[in-house]
């Protein structure tokens, strides 16, 4: 068919939103997840190689929509990120062009990761694995009963602080398991708790919000003196939303059982950092997205978003709606 659309995907796409896909175009399928080194296209490479495939769908998940690439006739743009952060959007809708996104994609992913921090913090799981490791089961003389005696997380309060896709992904998880959840979202109406009553309340502070202006170091020393003793401490999210000095002192002094961290500040902590010798506390790299279902969920938001928008409908994933008017 002479209008057959031709789409270049450099995200990951799998499942039932490829076949979609490949039903509805031609598909270059070239994702950045499968290179090393890692390649992450600037405005000028995509531009140039949308051109060089002849496409006029571009599906990514970093790469930036900007600039150049604005000024190739797209039928759509697919953002496979709750917030399109690398699609200069103002600009795309001034030219007409349809940017779907991917609301979610990893809300159960994270959701999952956030409980297994729960329970490595809490059980002492990654210091109780390196001790079989190195020989040290009756470590310093003592019998591990002795170390890794823990409360149960059933039957206690957890206080999430952000009720939304990963909030509310989390919330029945962790009800799952027994905990009573409270929730602190001044734009959620089923959370009905301010942020300081949740503080008193929570055995387990999760952050689960975005980063606004309101929200960037709303957990500083104050809140953190405000927690339970002996709280444990998740963040999920994003590291701009706690203040990290402030979280150090509130584990160097004893006041929080544990904390367990899979974001900070420019994707990085320095081996040297405080946070790295305690053995309260679990980090993980970033991966709370790292799904394959995060690929499938994304892929199929995509995919039936472009569907629709080609058979003159107008899907709720659509970024800026005004350019179908
Ligand atoms: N670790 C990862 O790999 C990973 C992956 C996806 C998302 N995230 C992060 O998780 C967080 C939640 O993502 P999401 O997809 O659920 O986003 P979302 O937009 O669905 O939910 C964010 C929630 O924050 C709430 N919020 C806004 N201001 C608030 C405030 N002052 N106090 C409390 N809540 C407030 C919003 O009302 C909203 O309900 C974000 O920070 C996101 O960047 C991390």
């Amino acid at each position: 068919m002479a209008d057959r659309p031709k789409a270049l995907v450099t995200a990951p796409f799998r499942g039932e939103g490829f076949d979609t896909l490949e039903r509805l175009a031609d598909v270059v399928y070239d994702p950045w997840i499968e290179q090393q080194p890692l390649r992450i296209y600037n405005s000028e490479q995509l531009a140039e190689r949308i051109e060089a495939e002849g496409a006029n769908v571009v599906v990514v998940e970093s790469d930036s929509v900007k600039g150049p690439v604005l000024d190739v006739p797209l039928l759509a743009i697919g953002s496979c990120r709750g917030d399109p952060n690398n699609v200069d959007v103002a600009a795309a809708t001034a030219r007409g062009i349809p940017v779907l996104r991917a609301p979610g994609r990893n809300a159960d992913a994270v959701a999952e990761l956030t409980v297994a921090l729960l329970f490595a913090v809490n059980r002492g799981v990654v210091r109780a694995d390196r001790d079989v490791r190195e020989g040290e089961i009756y470590r310093d003389g003592t019998i591990p009963y002795q170390r890794f005696r823990a409360w149960q997380l059933t039957g206690r309060t957890a206080g999430l602080v952000g009720l939304g896709a990963v909030g509310r992904a989390t919330r029945w998880r962790l009800e799952g398991l027994g905990m009573r959840v409270i929730a602190h979202d001044p734009y959620s109406d089923d959370a009905i708790h301010t942020l300081d009553d949740l503080l008193a309340e929570a055995d387990v502070v999760s952050m689960h919000a975005m980063v606004t202006q309101e929200t960037q170091g709303m957990i500083g020393a104050e809140q953190f003196a405000r927690m339970k003793d002996d709280a444990i401490f998740v963040n999920t999210a994003r590291a701009m939303l706690h203040d990290t000095d402030a979280l150090v002192g509130a584990l160097e002094s004893g006041r929080l059982a544990g904390a367990g961290l899979d974001h900070f500040e420019g994707e990085h902590l320095p081996i040297d950092h405080p946070l790295v010798g305690m053995p309260n506390v679990v980090l993980t790299p970033h991966i709370g997205g790292a799904t394959y279902d995060t690929e499938a969920n994304h892929s199929k938001l995509i995919a039936d978003g472009l569907e629709q928008l080609l058979g003159g409908g107008k899907p709720d994933n659509l970024v800026n709606p005004e350019v179908l008017s």
